[in-house]
C-alpha cells in the first residue's frame, strides 16, 4: 500500500512530526498594519481612516471612497457630487462589494472591507460587465471569446517597456503565464515580432495613456486588459515589478508572472471571480506570487474555449501541491508524494 516505505509504520511517524498541510507560510500578525506600513505613499493608503464606519457616518473623503466604487463598478457612471455621508446607497454598495469579493457580508466598513478595499487591484472592474453572478467565475456581457482563431499571437511594444529587468526575464514570465492557459484550453499563444498587428498588444505605461483608464501610481491599479477580441494588455508602468522577490527587496514590488497570468484570463474573456485563491480574484498583496490556475478559473475558461484533449483534472491537484511544498518544508514534499503515490496506486 505505502509502497515508499517498506512497512506501512512510517506513516503515522509523518503525522507526528509535521504541521498543516498548506498554511501561508508566515502567518501575518496584523493583515492591515502589514498593508499600511511603507506604503505611505500608495493609492488609497488614506482610506485606513474609513474603519469602523457604518450608516450614518460623516468622514472627510467619504466622497472618494464613493468614487472608488464607481470606479469598479459599484456606482453608476452617472452618479455625480457625492457626498461625505454613508448613506443608504453606500451601504447596499458595501453589501454588493463584499458579495463579489466572497467577504463576511456587514453592510458596515470593517477592518477586512477596508483591507480588501486598499489591497493593490486589476483595473478592470467588477460588476459593469456581469453576465450572471450565480457562478463564481464570471465572463464580460455577451461572453465575448476569441471565435476565429486558436493560436493568438502577442506582442511587446518597442517603446513602453521597463527597463529595470531585462528583456528575457520579462518574456519568460510572459511565456510561462501564456503556457498555464493553453495548457488547460485549446488555444495556442505564440510570440510575434511586430506588435501592430499581433492579437495581444503588451505595454507598460505610466498614468493617463489614452485608453480613458489612466493608472494611478504606486500599487492601487497594477494592470488591466480589455475583453476579447481587443487584446491590449496594460501594465502600470509605475509599479515596482518583479521576476524574482530574493533580489528585488522592495516591500511594493508586485510579481509580474502573477498579474500576466491574470490579466490574460481577461485577454481570453475571464471577468472577476469572487474566489479568494482563483487567478481571476481581482487584487494581488505586493511580494506576493499567485500563478497557478485553479479550478473556478479553468471551470470558467473552459466554459468559453472547451477543454485542452491533453488537460486532466488531476493535474490542477498536483499543481495545488507543488504550489504548496515548493515554498515550504521538503518533509511536506515527501508527505504529498506519498499520498498521491497512495491514491494513484
Ligand atoms: C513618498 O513621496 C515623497 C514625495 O514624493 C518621497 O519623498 C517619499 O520618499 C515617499 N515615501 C515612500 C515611503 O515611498
Ligand atoms: C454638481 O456640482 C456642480 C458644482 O457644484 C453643480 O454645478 C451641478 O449642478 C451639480 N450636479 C448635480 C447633479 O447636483
Ligand atoms: C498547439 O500547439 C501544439 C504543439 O505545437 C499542437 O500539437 C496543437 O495542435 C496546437 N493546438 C491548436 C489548437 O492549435
Ligand atoms: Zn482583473
Ligand atoms: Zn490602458
Amino acid at each position: 500500500m505505502f509502497r515508499y516505505f517498506g512497512y506501512t509504520a512510517t506513516f503515522p511517524l509523518f503525522f507526528l512530526f509535521l504541521a498543516f498541510p498548506c498554511l501561508p507560510a508566515r502567518t501575518a500578525p496584523d493583515p492591515l498594519a502589514e498593508l499600511t506600513a511603507d506604503l505611505q505613499n500608495a493609492t488609497w493608503h488614506n482610506f485606513v481612516k474609513f474603519i469602523d464606519a457604518g450608516k450614518g457616518s460623516q468622514l472627510t473623503g467619504m466622497s472618494e471612497l464613493k468614487s472608488y466604487f464607481q470606479r469598479f463598478g459599484y456606482l453608476p457612471e452617472s452618479d455625480t457630487n457625492f457626498t461625505d455621508t454613508f448613506d443608504e446607497s453606500l451601504e447596499s454598495v458595501v453589501v454588493t462589494y463584499q458579495k463579489r469579493l466572497g467577504l463576511p457580508v456587514s453592510g458596515k466598513l470593517d477592518a477586512s472591507t477596508v483591507t480588501q478595499i486598499m489591497s493593490p487591484r486589476c483595473g478592470v472592474s467588477d460588476t459593469a460587465h456581469l453576465l450572471h453572478v450565480t457562478k463564481r467565475y464570471a465572463f464580460f456581457s455577451g461572453q465575448p471569446r476569441w471565435v476565429h482563431k486558436s493560436t493568438l499571437t502577442y506582442a511587446f511594444s518597442q517603446s513602453d517597456m521597463i527597463e529595470y529587468i531585462n528583456l528575457a526575464e520579462v518574456k519568460s514570465a510572459f511565456q510561462k503565464a501564456f503556457a498555464r492557459w493553453s495548457s488547460v484550453i485549446p488555444v495556442n499563444f505564440t510570440e510575434a515580432r511586430r506588435y501592430a498587428s499581433a492579437d495581444i498588444k503588451i505595454g507598460f505605461f505610466k498614468g493617463d495613456h489614452g485608453d480613458g483608464e489612466p493608472f494611478d501610481g504606486v500599487l492601487g491599479v497594477l494592470a488591466h486588459a480589455f475583453s476579447p477580441e481587443n487584446g491590449r494588455f496594460h501594465l502600470d508602468g509605475a509599479e515596482t515589478w518583479a521576476v524574482d522577490f530574493k533580489a528585488d527587496r522592495s516591500k511594493v514590488a508586485v510579481d509580474l508572472e502573477s498579474v500576466a497570468t491574470h490579466e490574460i484570463g481577461h485577454v481570453l474573456g475571464l471577468a472577476h471571480s469572487s474566489v479568494k485563491e482563483a487567478v481571476m480574484y481581482p487584487s494581488l498583496s505586493p511580494r506576493t506570487k499567485k500563478v497557478d490556475l485553479k479550478l473556478d478559473d479553468v471551470e470558467g475558461v473552459q466554459a468559453l474555449y472547451g477543454s485542452n484533449p491533453n488537460f486532466k483534472y488531476s493535474s490542477l491537484l498536483e499543481s495545488d501541491i507543488s504550489s504548496c511544498w515548493a515554498v515550504r518544508s521538503p518533509a511536506w514534499a515527501i508527505f504529498w508524494i506519498i499520498v498521491m503515490g497512495y491514491m494513484t496506486s
